[in-house]
């Protein structure tokens, strides 16, 4: 059967022909890929393919191993797309995925992630945005938009709180809810709400000591009843614990399939009484509407094999390289070295300028449809000479004597040019899928390279390829342009060449910090747990957050990211507008590209809120925006803040709360590169909770109710002095049912009672 009968598929109906055993075996998948079809009913398969940033189709249909997929363009994975802080840019990259996944007839892509890189180290943090979950949610947001626009769904992953790769399927992420609200389930939350993911995907981990696909307040109280979630959840690979379990909390489709065993236990767990019919209705309801919302795109079996094609092929490609040049971050330019002139004789030195790392491993690793190199296109893009030395082994198996050589052959070619582009990072086995790194050095053998060469040629460019951040801490001094690469897709060794000339403007800024030293990072001691734990101590002081509150010195701070031009920012207006318990804050300012060439600016806007009792970080990003700008011109940007960027999540009231008081608002090019700065008194009613027997005689002062109830009893021959400002400095913090057994008090246990009920009311 083809997508086009199962246009007609009506739910309904066919839920309620389905049997027992029928909507079991919908809720679980066939093969690696596919969900199970329902032949008497018509119900096809659709096909779920990774993602998230290239279409890795397996030919067989039920491959996990890679490297078997048809080709397809490899765009730069989500570290480096995070780095445009460019939605838009997101969305034509969405788009485009969801043009090659009907090509390849892909009915659901796996992506995109959003997990917050929480540690530097996470193995998977190629695979994510940003360390804020505003860039990730954003970022995320967008991308799914792109896919969905072309009729092809996608899959938000991995939720939630997934933030390593060691003990991935058993780790209990221990961690409180304010964190998570604000920190680890807000991208979630955006994307979400913004994009109607057609699908999410929980996690393999636990939250709290629970399974995520059994976790009932995470996919059913937050995600649906909360968030108005109506799409499908489905598992990660593996990720099912026991499916009745899943079912029960709200998931939707066990993937893989598991040649029964999930469909077998869910019928039996209905005919125990266990499982109610109901909710496994609801998973085979959420199947279905999947199935019916996407099978318009199965390829009918006699088309022939899925291929993009030449013509979209050589499309994309051209697109891969424009995106990727984009996500290059320039970290520093002394005395304005980069761009290199096309005449300057150029010694090109790293492996990796010949033999790219362009995407992680794991299971977003798909084949390319081409693969460009830097050296290559260096040398057609240069009139002046480019020559090349390896400078190190990318398999590490030089002997001290080979190694030598190509210390000497680099650094004869370095001493030879006007100036040495240095291509090094981390070797593919450094980072993957499926485990952690255990430190963020650059190997030994480049930092030495480095400064051999260095010592050769003064004029050093570096270019940095790596997945997850790096020290740069050791060498930075050496080098006079660094150039942030990332893993930059098949066509990054293009998007280099294009911004080491100046044919491309660099505008990437850092979605994570670049700290000095692992040690600084505020999840190092409890990264990355042990014993099936890990704490999530550091709260939600993640990434800029923390390294801001603990005023510390980082290499790049989050937000960074150098123009071959220059932006003046001016003019900040800020106003507040209160409608009723909904206060909204504008702000609009204006940007001028004050030097010689077009570019592009990333604007950022910090928000400090106020809080009376709970540590907040000093400064959050609560809104950016990418622009383009010619020399010269200026563009006024307005931002719009909501009551939820300035509020925090109560840990005891479980609320979002925002206090009355001055709200600081920064703007500028950084988090730490602060332009303009502006304040408004925001005034919120705020909410009024119940006291209890265990409030305090501050507390009942601080309530609006509870403060006269307090002083008519003080009066009415109580103990007046208790509200004196001196008597509640020091006793403010005693609950008030002790301080009523003090002599002479007189609010003996019955008064109490009264006088909560009074104030509770
Ligand atoms: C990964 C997912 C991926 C799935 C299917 C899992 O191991 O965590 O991100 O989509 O495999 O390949």
């Amino acid at each position: 059967m083809n997508g086009n009968d199962a246009e007609r598929l009506d739910v309904d109906e066919v839920l309620a022909e389905l049997t027992l055993e029928e909507k079991a075996t919908l809720i679980s998948g066939v093969g690696f890929w596919n969900t199970a079809p329902i032949e008497r009913l018509g119900v096809p398969s659709i096909t779920l393919s990774d993602g998230p940033h290239g279409v890795r189709r397996s030919p067989q249909g039920d491959q996990i191993g890679i490297g078997e997929s048809y080709p397809a363009t490899c765009f730069p994975p989500a570290a480096a797309l995070g780095s445009s802080w460019d939605p838009e840019l997101a969305e034509t990259v969405g788009r485009a995925l969801g043009q090659e996944a009907n090509a390849l007839d892909v009915q659901v892509l796996l992506g995109p992630g959003i997990n917050i890189k929480r540690s530097p180290l996470c193995g998977r943090n190629f695979e994510y945005f940003s360390e804020d979950p505003l860039v990730s949610g954003e970022m995320g947001a967008a991308l799914i938009r792109g896919v969905q626009s072309q009729g092809v769904g996608t899959s938000l992953k991995h939720f939630a709180a997934n933030n390593q790769e060691t003990d991935r399927l058993r780790v209990s992420a221990d961690v409180d809810e304010r964190t998570l609200r604000e920190i680890y389930l807000a991208g979630f939350e955006r994307a979400v709400k913004d994009a109607a993911p057609s699908t999410v995907m929980c996690s393999y981990n636990r939250i709290n000591g629970v399974y995520a696909s059994e976790d009932r307040w995470l996919l059913t109280d937050v995600l649906r009843d909360e968030w108005g979630y109506d799409g499908l959840v489905v598992s990660d690979w593996g990720a099912v614990n026991e499916l009745p379990n899943g079912v029960r909390a709200g998931l939707d489709l066990e993937m893989p399939g598991t040649a029964g065993v999930g469909p077998d236990a869910v019928v039996a767990a209905v005919r125990n009484g266990s499982l109610e019919e109901a909710a496994l209705d609801a998973a085979a309801r959420a199947v279905l509407t999947l199935v019916a919302r996407h099978a318009a795109g199965i390829r009918p079996a006699d088309a022939g094999e899925p291929a993009l094609g030449s013509e979209r092929a050589a499309e994309h490609h051209a697109l891969a390289r424009m995106v990727a040049a984009r996500c290059v971050v320039l970290l520093k330019n002394e005395g304005g070295i980069l761009p290199l002139k096309r005449d300057a004789s150029i010694a090109v030195i790293g492996e990796f300028a010949r033999t790219p790392r362009y995407q992680g491993a794991g299971s977003s690793q798909i084949v390319p449809t081409e693969l460009d190199n830097a050296l290559g296109e260096l040398q057609r893009l240069s009139t002046g000479t480019v020559t090349f030395a390896a400078g190190y082994d990318l398999d590490q198996a030089a002997d001290d004597a080979a190694h030598g050589n190509l210390l000497a052959e680099a650094v004869a070619a370095a001493s030879a040019a006007d100036v040495a582009v240095l291509f090094i990072g981390l070797p593919a086995a450094a980072e993957s899928e499926g485990f952690d790194r255990t430190n963020i050095d650059l190997p030994a053998e480049q930092i030495q390279l480095l400064h051999a060469v260095a010592d050769a040629n003064q004029n050093l460019v570096v270019v940095l390829s790596n997945g997850s951040v790096v020290r740069v801490s050791d060498w930075d001094a050496r080098a006079h342009a660094i150039l942030e690469g990332w893993l930059l897709g098949q066509a990054g060794g293009g998007a280099i060449a294009d911004i080491l000339f100046g044919v491309a403007n660099p505008s990437g800024r850092l979605a994570e910090t670049i700290p000095l030293r692992i040690e600084d990072n505020p999840s190092y001691l409890n990264f990355p747990g042990a014993f099936g734990h890990v704490s999530y101590g550091e709260g939600v002081f993640v990434g800029y957050r923390w390294y801001d509150a603990r005023k510390l010195q980082v290499s790049y701070p989050f937000g960074h990211g150098l123009s071959y031009s220059q932006f003046g920012y001016s003019d900040l207006v800020a106003e507040f507008h209160a409608d009723g318990a909904t206060p909204t804050i504008s702000v609009s300012f204006t940007i001028t590209n004050t030097g010689s060439v077009a570019g592009r600016e990333v604007a950022q806007l910090y928000v400090q809120a106020p809080s009376r009792d709970l540590e907040r970080p000093e400064r959050e990003l609560r809104a950016f925006r990418s622009l383009a700008l010619e020399p010269g011109e200026s563009q006024t940007v307005t931002l719009t803040l909501g009551a939820r960027d300035l509020a925090y999540f109560h840990p005891e009231y479980k609320e979002w709360t925002v206090e009355s008081g001055t709200v600081l608002l920064h703007v500028g090019a950084s988090s730490r590169d602060l332009r303009l700065q502006a304040s408004v008194d925001v005034s919120v009613q705020q909410p009024v909770h119940p006291l209890d027997h265990d409030s305090t005689l501050a507390e009942w002062l601080a309530h609006p109710r509870g403060s006269r109830v307090l002083g008519g009893m003080l009066q009415s021959g109580g103990d007046s002095s208790l509200a004196d400002p001196d008597t509640v400095a020091v006793i403010g913090s005693m609950p008030l049912k002790r301080i009523g057994r003090f002599p002479g008090v007189g609010i003996t246990s019955e008064v109490l009672d009264r006088m909560l009920q009074q104030v509770n009311a």
